[in-house]
């Protein structure tokens, strides 16, 4: 019945219908059309009611996640092994944690439709509205010190990147060190979260959030000028099943090369695809504000910069503004 309902408003868009007119359609009462609508708005459709003109479907939920479909699209060998899906969670790196305490291996992911409690990096929120998004976190255990874990995060805004530009063809920059921007806004942030006894990694906790299918009028209005989405980049639904395949495919393959080659593939890579390097910029860091100039990434992966008056900085961590003219 609901989705008889749901197709009388598709064939008649933006427009009212009667609870006489779908009543008579459906062959039950008026009674029994209201309820069936109330339960359809406890799923996430969105009608309006006005007195003698009926009911107007004014949205439809997101499409949830074919995790069936996903997984045998699947190309990866360890990537996706395990994919733990949850249509509702704090934040996945918290549930990621949670399988790694477990005994989870390495290529188990954690998919959620939303997150209530999304977490970005320097301690700020991260917004994770359902079926709109890939927030996602990817188990890793790679044989490498503590203090390459940068370089991890550094191959992952290559990869999402490469993908995205892959895949759509759209014109997207990567914002020291991970954010990636299109149009002077982020679509993607990346957040790593490690535990290392002896100053050797553990595991590494790979949270990566792609603003996917949000429309203009999701985002709040505190992150318009701040947020974009592909979706409205694009001007088209992006299908999130083909995108987390091609994503897993060349995570895979960067972090493969990584392990074996190390840094400087990453390296050329990254610099390529970099949207500071060359112009003013200003770099906020727990020892202060640096303003000036990024030329490149030095072979561990730091920005190097030199300032107004000529000194060169090699910056590790903090958050980069850019002054483009
Ligand atoms: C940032 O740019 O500040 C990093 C944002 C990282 C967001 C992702 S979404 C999936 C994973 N779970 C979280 O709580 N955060 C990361």
């Amino acid at each position: 019945m609901n989705e008889q309902i749901i197709q009388i408003f598709l064939d008649h868009p933006n427009q009212y219908v009667s609870g006489e007119k779908l009543s008579e359609a459906l062959n039950c009462s008026r009674t029994a059309i209201w309820k069936h609508i109330q339960g359809l708005k406890k799923k996430g459709y969105v009608f309006e009611s006005t007195p003698r003109l009926g009911y107007r479907m004014l949205q439809i939920p997101p499409e949830p996640l074919n995790v069936k479909q996903l997984i045998s699209m699947l190309d990866t060998a360890c990537l996706g092994i395990k994919i733990k899906y949850v249509q509702e969670v704090g934040s996945t790196q918290t549930l990621a944690a949670e399988l790694v305490k477990k005994g989870a291996e390495e290529g188990t992911v954690v998919i959620a439709e939303q997150q209530t409690e999304g977490r970005g990096r320097l301690g700020r929120k991260w917004f994770s509205p359902a079926g709109t998004g890939i927030w996602m976190s990817l188990i890793l255990k790679p044989q490498i010190p503590l203090q390459f874990i940068h370089q991890l995060t550094l191959l992952i805004s290559v990869a999402v990147c490469r993908v995205l530009k892959r895949m759509l063809n759209i014109d997207v920059g990567i914002k020291w060190p991970n954010d990636l921007y299109v149009g002077g806004k982020k679509v993607c942030g990346i957040l790593l979260e490690s535990s290392a006894e002896d100053e050797r990694l553990k595991h590494v906790i790979a949270g990566i959030g792609i603003s996917v299918n949000l429309k203009q009028e999701d985002i709040p209005e505190e992150l318009k000028d701040k947020m974009t989405s592909l979706y409205v980049e694009t001007g088209e639904q992006i299908n999130r099943e083909e995108l987390f395949v091609l994503l897993f495919k060349e995570l895979e393959e960067l972090y493969h090369i990584y392990l074996s080659e190390g840094f400087a593939p990453i390296r050329i890579l990254w610099e390529a695809l970099a949207i500071c390097l060359d112009c003013p910029i200003q770099v906020h860091t727990h020892q202060g504000t640096i303003q000036g100039r990024a030329y490149g990434m030095d072979e561990m992966g730091a920005l190097m910069i030199t300032d107004e008056e000529g000194n060169e900085h090699k910056i590790y961590s903090g958050d980069v503004s850019l002054n483009l003219v």
